[in-house]
């Protein structure tokens, strides 16, 4: 492995093509490294970036001089993969990449933590909070005045009204609606299409409009 990366994509689903989008759109030519776990990747490209192993290669870039890493999965309701790995690499001292997709709109007055990715159409607005490794997905919404947590995947098309609170590790599913002043729960999860008007307990599954606590066996899977 001769060549050095400045930047190292983590895994390469669907989500790392949008991530990749993302980046380019917004100007980044910095080289890029991808590792992937799915051994029959290593040696292709992905767009035009190669992968050239597995995560056990991190630690040998960051020794290399790569010196941000961006993770190219999402998840659909267990955020504890996403936060292992940004722990994981911060712990070998690489930076977590912010991605902004130029056609977001983000409120200089809001605040957004390290890692985020904020993709096309979305809009963060005035006074909101984002902790670190957030994914703000295609034309999510997060009004004035919301607190979202660390390691939250607001899905695509999801608007939290004003006011709104998300703490770590939730996921609020994709063309949801969070009344405004309603808090979600620690590592909870709004499924696809929900309209929350009362607020989500931790470790919770809600679904449905008005959305409802559901008993699901995978909710189980949010447990570390
Ligand atoms: C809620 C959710 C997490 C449940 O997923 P799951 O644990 O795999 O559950 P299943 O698909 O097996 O469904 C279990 C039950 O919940 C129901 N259900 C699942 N998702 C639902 C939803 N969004 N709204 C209403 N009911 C839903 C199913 O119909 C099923 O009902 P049943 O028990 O009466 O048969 C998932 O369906 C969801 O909405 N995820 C968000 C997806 C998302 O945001 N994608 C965008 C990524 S950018």
């Amino acid at each position: 492995m001769a060549n050095k990366f400045d930047i190292v994509l983590l895994g390469v689903g669907g989500h790392a093509r949008v991530v990749l989008d993302a980046l380019r759109q917004s100007g980044e030519t910095r080289s890029i490294a991808a590792l992937d776990a799915d051994t029959t990747r290593h040696g292709s490209t992905f767009f035009d970036v190669p992968v050239i192993g597995g995560d056990d290669l991190l630690e040998q870039l960051a020794r290399q001089g790569a010196r941000y890493f961006v993770i190219g999965f999402a998840g659909t309701k267990n955020h504890a993969p996403r936060k292992r790995v940004y722990d994981h690499a911060c712990s070998l001292g690489l930076e977590p990449l912010s991605v902004r997709h130029p056609s977001a709109i983000i409120s200089s007055s809001s605040h957004i933590g390290l890692g985020c990715q904020i993709m096309a159409g979305a809009i963060i607005n005035a006074s909101a909070e984002l902790g670190e490794n957030v994914i703000v997905n295609t034309a999510g919404v997060v009004e004035h005045d919301c607190r979202v947590g660390n390691h939250v995947h607001i899905a695509s098309g999801a608007c939290l009204c004003g006011g709104v609170r998300v703490a770590d590790l939730a996921h609020v599913g994709a063309g949801s609606t969070i009344l405004q002043g309603i808090s979600i729960g620690y590592a909870s999860v709004v499924g696809l299409g929900a309209s929350v008007i009362t607020n989500v307990a931790d470790l919770t599954t809600v679904v449905g409009v008005p959305a409802k606590a559901k008993s699901l066996p995978s909710s189980s899977e949010n447990i570390f």
